[in-house]
């Protein structure tokens, strides 16, 4: 074998290896861990008990996440993402309600996985970070008063008295 071939075997070898050792290395380095102290105790839980299935890069036992669903990790794609939270709203929300009814951890709920399933802590660290999440909007809600019928007839009377009280024939 020439030189020449050797080496563009080689290449050939090693240039795939290097690229996919990169990609891997790159992917679980993308990760951001949180600033903010609630969302790193979620954080924590979901690193302790999914992302071995549900991480990309730090899978372990499987080649790719299970029901393609590879993010656990990333919390602002989940808190974006309505079909697996629904900020403010634990119960609403799918990735939650998974864990309460007992269908997550996967391999410690259905086949019997020797591993610690996530304990009240740990539910309630999800719980928490999820209303969290919900605060913002609401209080951007309740910053505006609510005007309910009865505000409105108030004003209604409250202008018809101002109308009767004004001098007739006055156009207003
Ligand atoms: C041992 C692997 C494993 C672990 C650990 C695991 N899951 Fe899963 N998960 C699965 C499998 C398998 C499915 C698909 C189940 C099915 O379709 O019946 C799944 C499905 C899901 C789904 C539905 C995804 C969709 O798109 O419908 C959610 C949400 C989920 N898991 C959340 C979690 C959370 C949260 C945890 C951690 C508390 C967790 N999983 C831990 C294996 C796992």
């Amino acid at each position: 074998m020439g030189r020449v071939s050797f080496r563009l075997l080689l290449a050939g070898f090693l240039l795939p290896a290097f690229v996919s050792v990169t990609i891997g290395a790159a992917s679980s380095a993308e990760i951001p861990v949180p600033t903010d102290p609630v969302a790193k105790l979620a954080f924590d839980v979901l690193d302790k008990h999914c992302s071995r299935c549900h991480q990309d890069g730090k899978l372990t036992k499987r080649q790719t996440p299970a029901k393609n669903f590879g993010n656990v990790l990333k919390l602002e794609e989940l808190a974006s993402n309505a079909s697996m939270i629904q900020p403010g709203n634990p119960y609403g929300s799918k990735l939650f309600k998974q864990i309460v009814d007992k269908e997550m951890p996967y391999d410690v709920i259905y086949e019997g996985a020797s591993v610690p399933g996530p304990s009240e802590a740990d539910v309630k660290a999800l719980e928490t970070w999820i209303q969290s999440l919900g605060t913002s909007k609401v209080a951007g809600c309740t910053a505006r008063p609510f005007v309910g019928n009865k505000d409105i007839v108030n004003l209604i009377a409250a202008d018809l008295e101002n109308r009767s009280s004004a001098p007739r024939g006055r156009a207003i």
